[in-house]
């Protein structure tokens, strides 16, 4: 595949983009200024349902549909929330962008906001990231400072107060109804869906939330229009998506993909990652954050019917327990062949015991005793009977818990089990040779 059409970082590189100046003269607020003086609000929404676009932060629902679900009730105000709490391990993309181009943040939550009819619209920052909090209150200040924000934006007769929120400090936080709570001064307990947020989510009022990554492709949908990013990507795949990509490659990053790019191109290219650290070869994958299934070298390269694995929602998808859509927050960590599937497993899943809410029991509880199995196996105290006790576990939390929390810590213990059950086997069978400093099974 050519290089990929750059569709929100094309300018990253440009030296001062983070200053509105430098932002505008390289095209900067152009999409606002048709947004605003030539488009309604209407019009503005039907070009984002026709881009296809799906959602950035991770569960990849169409952005536009969301849009049209939003509730406008007589006199009750409507609110546009951006998530950049971003905590999902391998996920750092939201932050890049934040940092580099902050006003192309700013830029797409105006038009959104006009688009949705909200006055008063939330960027919930994570809280860690004080310096990208300082970076985008300094950017508002300066687009107010230009009437880009504020009362009668661009002579338009449009108000907006844009508001950054540093986030409360946990995982959860960034489960959108659990975003809310916070913002409302609350503990970030997710809440029961329905109803949505589209129809009662801040305050009880009207709300979109949408990560910062699909706000952030609004002012290039507004100038191009929805057709032409739907022609970007594959399918039901459009545009391009950021990948933040970590561990044993050779060229860790972000990167902005066309979507449906081969997976093999993405690892392998010296245009992107560049293939494995030197000397080893790859073992496993986890495409999109540490809450999708861990796929193993083959599975990864080619679906399970042979066929070259893609960059997309669809393809990064093999369907059965353990199995959605893999693509997830674009957090694509690569593990080369040194690397303990049982040790990793354990690690993501000591993450989830700790940021569980509590409020579900198989969540609270399951996350817990997986946590603890999985220490024993570790640690060579395991037996066989473990092993499937896990499974069972896993498939306990699956569907029955408020938020995806507990399908997120599922899933990579299940899918785990599922492809490298040789490995576990391994360490409950040769318990002292397993938990020899840097040991590693390695298959027969
Ligand atoms: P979801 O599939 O429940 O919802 C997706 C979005 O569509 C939500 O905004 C929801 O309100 C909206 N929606 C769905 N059906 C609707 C309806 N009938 N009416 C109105 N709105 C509707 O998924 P969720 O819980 O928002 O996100 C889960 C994903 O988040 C996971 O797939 C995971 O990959 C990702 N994630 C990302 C993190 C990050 O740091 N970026 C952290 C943790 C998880
Ligand atoms: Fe809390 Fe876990 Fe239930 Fe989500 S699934 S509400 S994190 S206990």
């Amino acid at each position: 595949m050519a290089e990929s059409i750059k569709i929100l970082t094309g300018n990253f590189d440009v030296p001062g983009i983070e200053q509105l100046d430098v932002y505008r003269k390289n095209g900067g607020y152009a999409g606002l200024e048709k947004a605003l003086k030539q488009m309604s609000p209407d019009e503005i929404v039907e070009e984002v349902k026709k881009s296809g676009v799906r959602g950035r932060g991770g569960a990849g629902f169409p952005m536009g549909m969301k849009w049209g679900f939003l509730a406008k009730p007589e006199g009750v105000p409507r609110y546009l929330v951006c998530n950049g709490d971003e905590s999902e391990p391998g996920t750092f993309k939201d932050h890049y962008l934040m940092m580099k181009s902050p006003h192309l943040l700013i830029e797409g939550m105006i038009i959104s906001s006009f688009a949705l009819g909200a006055n008063t619209s939330f960027i919930y920052v994570r809280g860690e990231l004080m310096y990208v909090i300082n970076i985008l209150e300094k950017a508002i200040a300066e687009a107010k400072a230009a009437g880009l924000l504020g009362k009668n934006i661009l002579g338009t007769g449009y108000d907006l107060e844009l508001v950054v929120q540093p986030g409360g400090g946990a995982y959860i936080c960034g489960e959108e109804t659990a975003l809310l709570e916070s913002l409302e001064g609350k503990r970030g307990n997710p809440r029961n869906k329905p109803p949505f947020p589209a129809v009662k989510g801040l305050y009880q009022c009207p709300t979109v939330v949408n990560n910062v990554e699909s706000i952030s492709t609004t002012p290039w949908i507004v100038l191009n229009g929805g057709e032409e990013y739907a022609k970007v990507g594959i399918g039901r795949s459009t545009g391009t998506k950021l990948i933040s990509a970590s561990g044993h490659v050779k060229n860790p990053g972000v990167y902005e993909i066309e979507l449906g790019l081969p997976v093999e191109e993405f690892i392998y290219s010296d245009q992107y990652l560049g293939g494995i650290r030197d000397g080893h070869g790859l073992k496993a994958v986890v495409a999109g954050g540490s809450s999708v299934p861990i796929l193993p070298k083959d599975l990864i390269l080619k679906t399970a019917a042979g066929e070259p694995r893609l960059m997309s929602y669809e393809s990064l998808s093999d369907g059965g327990f353990a199995s959605g859509t893999m693509l997830g927050s674009g957090g694509f960590i690569a593990m080369d062949e040194t690397t303990c599937i049982v040790r990793n497993t354990w690690n993501f899943s000591r993450f989830y015991r700790h940021e569980s809410c509590g409020q579900c029991s198989p969540c609270r509880e399951g996350t817990g005793w997986m946590e603890k199995v999985l220490y024993r196996i570790e640690h060579g105290k395991g037996n066989e009977r473990d092993i499937d006790l896990l499974v069972d576990v896993a498939k306990k939390i699956e569907g029955n818990t408020i938020c995806p929390l507990g399908d997120a810590a599922a899933w990579p213990v299940a899918s785990a089990i599922r492809h490298f059950r040789d490995e576990f086997e391994w360490h409950v069978k040769n318990p002292e040779a397993a938990t020899k400093k840097g040991a590693v099974y390695q298959p027969e």
